[in-house]
């Protein structure tokens, strides 16, 4: 566990922290580098450490620029600013994270509307759906400008050829078209491809530093060269345009070096994970990437959540959909065999 023995929360002294990749913590290299980042003002675009990763995530996506924002809900939202006016839409599966779980931002600050398609259980919406969203053009209806798509959806990998039929769709409508790509690289090291490889039909891309890759926060959109600088100034009036934050790009920087092909081993310890609580009576689970979603029945929800914080470990809440459960860079084997474990102990004695 990047060694870490034990991990303070808010819960408390915890031994493994499931509830999501992006409660990991910077590993003593990733802190060496932080503190000896070289520094300017990057409000000045002087940070050399800030320029060499957009730099870096401008050639991994090939794209013209990158921005470094700080979250990729800022990232999200900037790029729907740049892209949609007031009146204008976005659409986007309804269980995006852009469109749930960003506070109405696009809304809120930019009088943007969201037009949110159902999805199916792999968070896939189709090209037809997005035909039959798009609204003509007909003073009643707001103007549909923008698709934003996710990948990963809830740890389930959108394929490269589904990006590009729903991305081309979308272009023939004329809109323009985002990627949430908070867990690309999980989608990209599960495919065998480079993150590239999803974006020839994509304008812009949200790629998040801080979730499997481990870094303590920050994303990067990248975008052709004239979004990339409409991204600057919505990145201003968003208050995210910081001055000598080359110490926190500096793990972001460490993270595309050093963390993106071990997220394999995540992947790998969700499947073990899953296979070893679908085989307990009971339980059901399936492992998508570095998530599994597990469900019990409903009257065992709740203590053996109990049972299951006994053991030190840190868990988020059942939903209608099951418990999600999250591998990443902190979560080593034994904390996969310590919850397996807990979950056997708990539903052999009920
Ligand atoms: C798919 C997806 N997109 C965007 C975000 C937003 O990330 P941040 O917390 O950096 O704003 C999250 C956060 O969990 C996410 O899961």
């Amino acid at each position: 566990m990047a060694g870490y023995e034990t991990m303070g929360t808010a819960r408390g002294e915890i031994f493994a922290d499931f509830r999501s990749d992006t409660v990991t913590r910077a590993t003593p290299e990733m802190r060496q580098v932080m503190a000896s980042a070289v520094v300017g003002d990057d409000v000045y675009a002087e940070d050399p450490t800030v320029n060499e990763l957009q730099d870096r995530v401008a050639t991994l996506t090939g794209k013209e620029a990158a921005l470094y924002l700080t979250s990729a809900t800022q990232s999200n939202l900037a790029a729907i600013l740049c892209h949609c006016g007031r009146g204008e839409e976005y659409l986007s599966g309804e269980t995006y994270h852009v469109f749930c779980d960003e506070a109405g931002g696009a809304s809120a600050l930019g009088g943007v509307v969201a037009c949110p398609i159902p999805v199916d259980s792999e968070g896939a919406i189709t090209a037809e759906q997005i035909r039959q969203a798009f609204k003509v053009d007909d003073p009643h209806y707001p103007i549909s400008r923008l698709l934003c798509l996710e990948n990963t959806v809830s740890g389930s990998v959108q394929s490269t050829s589904r990006i590009d039929e729903l991305a081309t769709t979308a272009h023939e409508l004329g809109l323009v078209t985002h990627l949430d790509g908070a867990r690309l690289f999980n989608a990209a090291v599960a495919s065998g491809v480079e993150i590239s490889a999803f974006l020839d039909h994509i304008d812009s891309v949200t790629l998040c530093l801080s979730k499997g890759l481990g870094a303590p926060m920050g994303a990067v959109l990248a975008a052709d060269r004239a979004t990339i600088d409409r991204a600057i100034r919505a990145r201003k009036m968003l208050g995210g345009a910081q001055r000598q934050v080359g110490h926190v790009a500096a793990a972001g920087l460490h993270a595309l070096v050093h963390h993106v092909e071990r997220l394999a081993e995540d992947h790998a310890r969700a499947a073990r994970l899953a296979s070893g609580l679908d085989a307990i009576e009971r339980a059901t689970a399936r492992a998508a990437t570095n998530m599994v979603f597990v469900d019990v029945p409903s009257e065992h929800r709740v203590p053996l959540s109990a049972h299951v914080a006994k053991a030190g470990i840190a868990l988020g809440g059942f939903r209608a959909e099951g418990l999600r459960i999250v591998c990443h860079l902190d979560i080593d084997d034994a904390a996969v065999d310590r919850l397996i474990d807990a979950f056997a102990t708990y539903l052999a004695s009920e």
